[in-house]
C-alpha cells in the first residue's frame, strides 16, 4: 500500500497516536468479523442476539457454548501483520494509546501493553452476579458456577445493551481528545459510543486516517482513507515512519 508523503511526515512529527482497531483487523487472523455470517454450527444464530444478557438468562447453556466456540476459534488463531505494526507502532512513537472494540485480546498476544478493551475480552471469564474475574472454576456445567457466590459465570464481555467499562471508555476518550494523530482501523463505525472517538479526536484537531478495504460513515470525515486490508496499510505506514 503506498502511503501519501504528507501522511508520512504527518505521523514521523506525531507525538501522540490513538488507534481505534475493530474487528476488521482480526480478519486476516481468521477471526470472522461481527458482521459477516457466523460460521459452521452457529451460522442460524445473529451474534446480535446472543451477545445480550436477556439472551444468557434465558438460554444461559447456548450463549455459555457460543462463547466456549468462539474463545476455542480464538486460541487457534495468532495476530497478524496488522496486530505486528501495531506493535512496532507503539514503540515508534512518543505517546501511543490503543483502544479496540475486539474481544479476541490479540492485541496484548502481539505485545502491545496497556490496551484499552472497550467490550472487554473473551478470554476472562467473571461471575454474572459479583463481577468479579474468576480464574479457577469446575467445568462440570455450561455455564459453569462462581465457585464463591454459586450464580453462573459468563465471559467477561460487554453485551449489547450494557454499559462500556467508565474507566476504558474516559481513558479512550481522553487519547481521542489529546492526540494529534488518530488511526481507525477495520470497524464499521455504526457502534456507539467507540464510533464517536474518531469524531472527538477530528473535534480536538487530530488528523484522521482511516484504515478499511470498504467504505464507512467515518469516510466521509478521515483527511486519509486507506482503502485497503489492515495487514497491508499499518506494515506500510509502520515503514514510512520509518523512512
Ligand atoms: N482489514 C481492515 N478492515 C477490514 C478487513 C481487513 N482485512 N476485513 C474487513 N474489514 C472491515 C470491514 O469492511 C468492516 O468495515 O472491518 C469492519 C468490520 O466491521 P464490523 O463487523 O461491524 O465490526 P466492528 O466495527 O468491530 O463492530 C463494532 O459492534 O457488533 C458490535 O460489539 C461488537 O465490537 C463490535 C462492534
Amino acid at each position: 500500500m503506498n502511503i501519501p508523503g504528507d501522511l508520512a511526515e504527518t505521523l514521523r512529527n506525531a507525538q501522540r497516536v490513538a488507534v481505534l482497531t475493530g474487528s476488521g483487523i482480526s480478519a486476516e487472523s481468521g477471526i470472522p468479523t461481527f458482521r459477516e455470517a457466523q460460521t459452521g454450527l452457529w451460522e442460524r444464530y445473529d451474534p446480535q442476539q446472543l451477545a445480550t444478557l436477556e439472551a444468557f438468562h434465558q438460554a444461559p447453556e447456548l450463549v455459555w457454548n457460543w462463547y466456549e466456540w468462539r474463545r476455542e476459534l480464538v486460541e487457534r488463531t495468532e495476530p497478524n501483520a496488522g496486530h505486528l505494526a501495531l506493535v512496532e507502532l507503539e514503540d515508534l512513537v512518543p505517546d501511543f494509546a490503543l483502544i479496540t472494540q475486539n474481544v479476541d485480546g490479540l492485541h496484548g498476544r502481539a505485545g502491545n501493553i496497556g490496551v484499552i478493551e472497550l467490550h472487554g475480552n473473551i478470554t476472562r471469564t467473571k461471575c454474572s452476579m459479583e463481577g468479579e474475574i474468576v480464574e479457577e472454576y469446575e467445568e462440570d456445567a455450561s455455564p459453569p458456577v462462581c465457585p464463591n457466590c454459586g450464580a453462573p459465570l459468563r465471559p467477561d464481555v460487554v453485551w449489547f445493551g450494557e454499559m462500556l467499562p467508565p474507566a476504558a471508555m474516559e481513558t479512550a476518550s481522553n487519547a481521542a481528545r489529546t492526540c494529534d494523530l488518530f488511526l481507525s482501523v477495520g470497524t464499521s463505525s455504526l457502534v456507539y459510543p467507540a464510533a464517536g472517538l474518531p469524531r472527538e479526536a477530528l473535534a480536538s484537531g487530530a488528523t484522521l486516517v482511516e484504515i478499511n478495504p470498504d467504505e464507512t460513515p467515518l469516510t466521509a470525515y478521515a483527511h486519509y482513507s486507506l482503502r485497503g486490508k489492515a495487514g497491508d496499510c499499518l506494515p506500510s505506514l509502520v515503514s514510512a515512519l520509518s523512512a
